[in-house]
């Protein structure tokens, strides 16, 4: 069962986070990072859209490409149009405050829900040599991220579903453990009728940062790039009789389709298949053109960013001392909750 919403309330905090293992595709840019954009450009809420280095971490990247993904996801926000002066932006490692909150949500997460994970059952297939721990409570940091902030609304990729299921569950057990109201039940937000996935070009399963480069359109790639890849993208041998219905490949090729194309091209392509004169060369040929005029002026903006590294650095600078703000104050009343603090001793009684 997915659980999300498509609408912001007045007292909603809006949190969410990509993580920094490579250069950011469209499935990351349609499944999140749009939807940064449109909230803040449309809402007056608080909102943080963080840089999940730390949850990176979990892949052992060496420091000089953590550090230059990092970057490069801070630049792909701004030139993708999320306005720094509406929406707080940092990375997830300036904030301490969440990394304390992280071992106390250690405490309400089990074992046998963490071994359970979709995305830690998939992590353990792609890197069997480097199962560690971080792996397998990714979902409790993720939790930490939100709840640091009591966020509520969650923009994020279908993928990610499991993930905000384990959040509430992790913060309704430490409401229920301590009897105060501390954290709220964070959902999904999407502005569609769906949570968003984009579908890989190899056909099968979504795009993501981890598989081959050549199956993912990457937001600073550049025409010729997109075009080769799209023209490589993975198709059926065509429909062998009328009205067939569609292979996996022929959804995911639509689905990509239906991101840069006007619905009207769309449904001819589907009419075509149907009867079968679909000719896959001039449908790719189409979303190629049709993705270019979309991505080319999104790379151009990210590239302003891209080498302006004292704007990037002001501004990853400003957003941290935010969400530290923001974070102490929900860590403070965290700790004095569970006992942590010598607050409200009282030493006649206790003896
Ligand atoms: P990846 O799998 O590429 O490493 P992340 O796990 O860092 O991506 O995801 C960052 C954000 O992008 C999340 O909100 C996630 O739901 C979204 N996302 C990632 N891949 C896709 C996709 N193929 N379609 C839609 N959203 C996606
Ligand atoms: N797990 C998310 C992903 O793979 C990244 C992330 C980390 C996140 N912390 C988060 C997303 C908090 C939303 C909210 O992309």
């Amino acid at each position: 069962m997915t659980s999300f919403s498509n609408t912001i309330e007045k007292n909603d905090i809006i949190v969410s986070g990509v993580q920094s293992t490579g250069i950011l595709h469209i499935g990351n840019y349609y499944g999140a990072v749009k939807n940064y954009v449109n909230l803040a450009n449309e809402i007056d809420n608080p909102m943080y859209f963080f840089i999940a280095d730390l949850h990176s971490l979990t892949s052992h990247p060496n420091p000089l490409d953590l550090m230059h993904s990092r970057y490069l996801t801070l630049a792909i926000y701004l030139g993708c149009g999320i306005d720094p002066e509406r929406a707080t932006i940092y990375y997830q490692s300036d904030v301490y405050y969440t990394h304390e909150l992280y071992l106390y949500l250690n405490m309400f997460a089990y074992m046998g829900e963490l071994e359970r994970t979709a995305t830690f059952k998939e992590k353990i297939q792609k890197q069997a040599d480097n199962v560690n721990a971080g792996l397998l409570t990714y979902p409790v940091l993720m939790a930490a991220d939100i709840l640091i902030h009591k966020g509520t609304k969650v923009p994020v990729g279908k993928d990610q579903s499991q993930h905000l299921e384990m959040c509430r569950t992790f913060g309704n057990r430490f409401n229920h453990y301590y009897k105060k109201e501390v954290f709220k039940e964070p959902l999904a937000f999407t502005f569609t009728d769906n949570l968003i996935n984009i579908p890989s070009l190899s056909g099968k399963g979504k795009m993501s940062k981890s598989d081959d480069k050549s199956t993912a359109i990457y937001l600073i790639d550049s025409d010729s790039e997109i075009e080769n890849k799209i023209k490589r993208a993975v198709t059926d041998a065509g429909p062998k009789e009328r009205n067939s219905p569609l292979s996996e490949e022929m959804i995911s090729l639509f689905d990509i389709m239906r991101v840069f194309s006007a619905e009207e091209i769309v449904n001819e392509y589907l009419k075509a298949y149907a009867d079968c004169s679909i000719r896959y060369g001039d449908m790719k040929k189409q979303i190629a053109r049709d993705a270019v005029s979309t991505l080319a002026p999104l790379r151009e903006n990210i590239m302003k960013y891209i080498s302006n590294k004292k704007l990037l650095q002001d501004i990853a600078y400003a957003g941290a001392e935010k969400a530290n703000r923001s974070a102490r104050i929900t860590l403070e009343e965290v700790r004095d909750i569970m006992g942590l603090t010598a607050k409200n001793i009282n030493l006649q009684s206790s003896n």
